[in-house]
C-alpha cells in the first residue's frame, strides 16, 4: 500500500544565486523540484531521487546538499547556489578548469560534480587525493569520468583562488 501524501501549501522565500525568490508550492516538495519545475533553473539534475547519486547536488550555505531530498520549504531564506550561479560566464576556476580537462562525457552528473568540486576547494584549496575522495565520493558518473574529473580539481587548485564567488 502506498503512503499518503497530504498537500500542504506554503509560502516562503528562497534566497537562489543571490535572489530572493517567493515561492507558493507545497511544503514538502523537495527542492530540486523547486528549483527545476517552479523557478526554471534546470541546470540541476535528476538521477535516483534517493540521495544516492549526487547529479542534483546544489550548495546550501556554500555545503554541498541533495537537492532531492530536502524540502525546499526547509530552507528558505538560507543561500543557495545552483550551477547558474557559480559565476556569471563560467569564469569560475573549476569550470575554467572542467573546460580545459574536456571533463564531461554524457555531461548529466556534471554540475553536481562542479559544484561539490568547487565546495570542496572552498574549504581545502589544496586538497590531497584522500580530500578528493572524500568530497567527490558521493557523486556518481555513469559514463566513468573520474580520472579527468581528479585531474581538473588538481588544475583548478593550482591555477587560483577557487570559490570566491560561492554564497
Ligand atoms: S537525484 Fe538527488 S542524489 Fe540522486
Ligand atoms: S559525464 Fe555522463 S554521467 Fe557523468
Amino acid at each position: 500500500m502506498s503512503a499518503k501524501h497530504t498537500i500542504a501549501m506554503g509560502k516562503y522565500t528562497l534566497n537562489i544565486n543571490g535572489k530572493n525568490i517567493s515561492i507558493e508550492a507545497d511544503e514538502k516538495m523537495p527542492l530540486l523540484w523547486v528549483i527545476r519545475e517552479i523557478i526554471g533553473l534546470t541546470g540541476t539534475k535528476y538521477g535516483c531521487g534517493i540521495a544516492q547519486c549526487g547529479a542534483c547536488t546544489v550548495l546550501l550555505n556554500g555545503n554541498p546538499i541533495r537537492s532531492c531530498s530536502i524540502p525546499a520549504s526547509s530552507v528558505a531564506g538560507q543561500p543557495i547556489t545552483t550551477i547558474e550561479g557559480l559565476s556569471p560566464d563560467n569564469s569560475h576556476p573549476v569550470q575554467k578548469a572542467w573546460i580545459d580537462e574536456q571533463v564531461p562525457q554524457c555531461g548529466y552528473c556534471q554540475s553536481g560534480q562542479i559544484l561539490a568540486a568547487a565546495a570542496l576547494l572552498q574549504k581545502h584549496p589544496h586538497p590531497t587525493d584522500d580530500d578528493i575522495n572524500m568530497a567527490m565520493q558521493g557523486n556518481l558518473c555513469r559514463c566513468g569520468c573520474y580520472t579527468r574529473i581528479r585531474k581538473a580539481i588538481k588544475t583548478a587548485a593550482a591555477s587560483a583562488k577557487p570559490a570566491s564567488t560561492l554564497n
